[in-house]
């Protein structure tokens, strides 16, 4: 009896269960009411009776062994199984990633660069925390003006005025200062301005400047230019018109109106009943800022115009609170995903 529970132990101990169904036979072979244990309980009669207790207790150590091996290699076999069910079965559909969308503002951007891109012009950038210089004095803005003041300009230090860049103007000047005409460039970046927020006002937008500068350029050439921008993105029926305006970097300066796309100039919410919306300020170069820049105004003239992304944005997709461009509500950002 000995040599069969050694033989035994042995065997049990080097076990090893590959599949539920090796685990089920070895169970049934050990421990089943006609397995090998339960045999060996029953030759136990034939053990002389001094040597029966300490029989008892191998084999009911035996028994335990076998049990424990049994439940254990259940556990094993288990774990193994959802390990490879997660590792290998391609039958499962793969997880949904959600391909995120575009920020309205950067389609909208992009698309006024493919426009203007069409007709030769390049896209420049400049920093966004500028000098006084570039920001107000290279662009003639007088040392009394009230841009200046503290209520719309950020300033990072004073005297001398380090400030957060009111207007992407400000590039233009850096871009004179670094080449010599022909110049035809556009500028797109974040502006600042210490405003309340609101609906309509932001602290922090988006413009796209353009500058063209060489020999001969004339009002005539600013109209086209913005004529062909403003039919290309709003429509082909797009009408534009000038109102004279005032700013200092420009002589004559204009603000420029587009025919309300929506309602065609007839009278709607978005273009206030009137038929026009206003879209950006445009003029000739004054004299003044090119030879802040080693332009020679006598040879060269030019022309230059802003316009605030947010705006167009809203206008185009008549979105009515600038807020909803800040928020990164994905309700909101979702809604853009089809355009381009
Ligand atoms: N810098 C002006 C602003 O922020 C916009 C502007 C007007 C830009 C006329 C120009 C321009 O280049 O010619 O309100």
């Amino acid at each position: 009896m000995k040599e069969k529970i050694n033989k035994y132990l042995e065997e049990i101990d080097g076990f090893i269960a590959e599949t539920p169904d090796q685990l089920e036979a070895f169970r049934i072979k050990f421990l089943s009411k006609k397995g090998l244990i339960p045999d060996l309980f029953s030759e136990m009669k034939e053990v002389a009776p001094e040597l029966r207790k300490e029989m008892g207790q191998v084999l009911n150590n035996l028994k335990n062994k076998t049990q424990d091996k049994v439940s254990s290699l259940k556990e094993t076999l288990k774990q193994q199984e959802t390990k490879s069910d997660k590792a290998t079965d391609l039958t499962l559909p793969a997880n949904y990633m959600d391909p995120g969308s575009r920020h309205p503002l950067s389609i909208v951007r992009n698309d006024i660069i493919e426009i203007f891109s069409r007709l030769g012009f390049t896209v420049e950038v400049g920093p966004e925390i500028e000098d006084d210089w570039h920001n107000f004095t290279a662009l003639n803005f007088h040392e009394e003006h009230p841009a200046r003041d503290m209520q719309d300009t950020f300033f990072i230090e004073k005297k001398p005025d380090i400030v957060l860049r009111t207007h992407t103007s400000s590039v233009q000047i850096r871009v004179m200062q670094h080449n010599q005409p022909p110049i035809r460039s556009i500028f797109p970046g974040r502006v600042f301005r210490n405003e309340a927020i609101s609906a309509r006002a932001h602290c922090i937008f988006h413009q796209i400047e353009g500058l063209y500068i060489d020999e001969n350029v004339s009002f005539a050439d600013l109209k086209q230019t913005l004529y062909y921008f403003a039919t290309e993105y709003f429509g082909a029926d797009t009408k534009i018109r000038f109102r004279p305006s005032y700013f200092p970097f420009t002589e004559p300066s204009a603000e420029m109106d587009i025919s309300c796309f929506i309602c065609g100039g007839s009278g709607c919410k978005v273009c206030k009943y009137t038929g026009w919306v206003e879209i950006l300020g445009c003029g000739m170069v004054d004299p003044n800022v090119l030879e802040n820049c080693n332009i020679d105004s006598n040879k060269y003239t030019g022309f230059a115009f802003g316009m605030g992304i947010e705006r167009v944005a809203m206008l185009k997709y008549q979105i009515d609170d600038i807020r909803l461009f800040f928020e990164n509500d994905v309700r909101f950002l979702k809604q853009f995903s089809s355009a381009t």
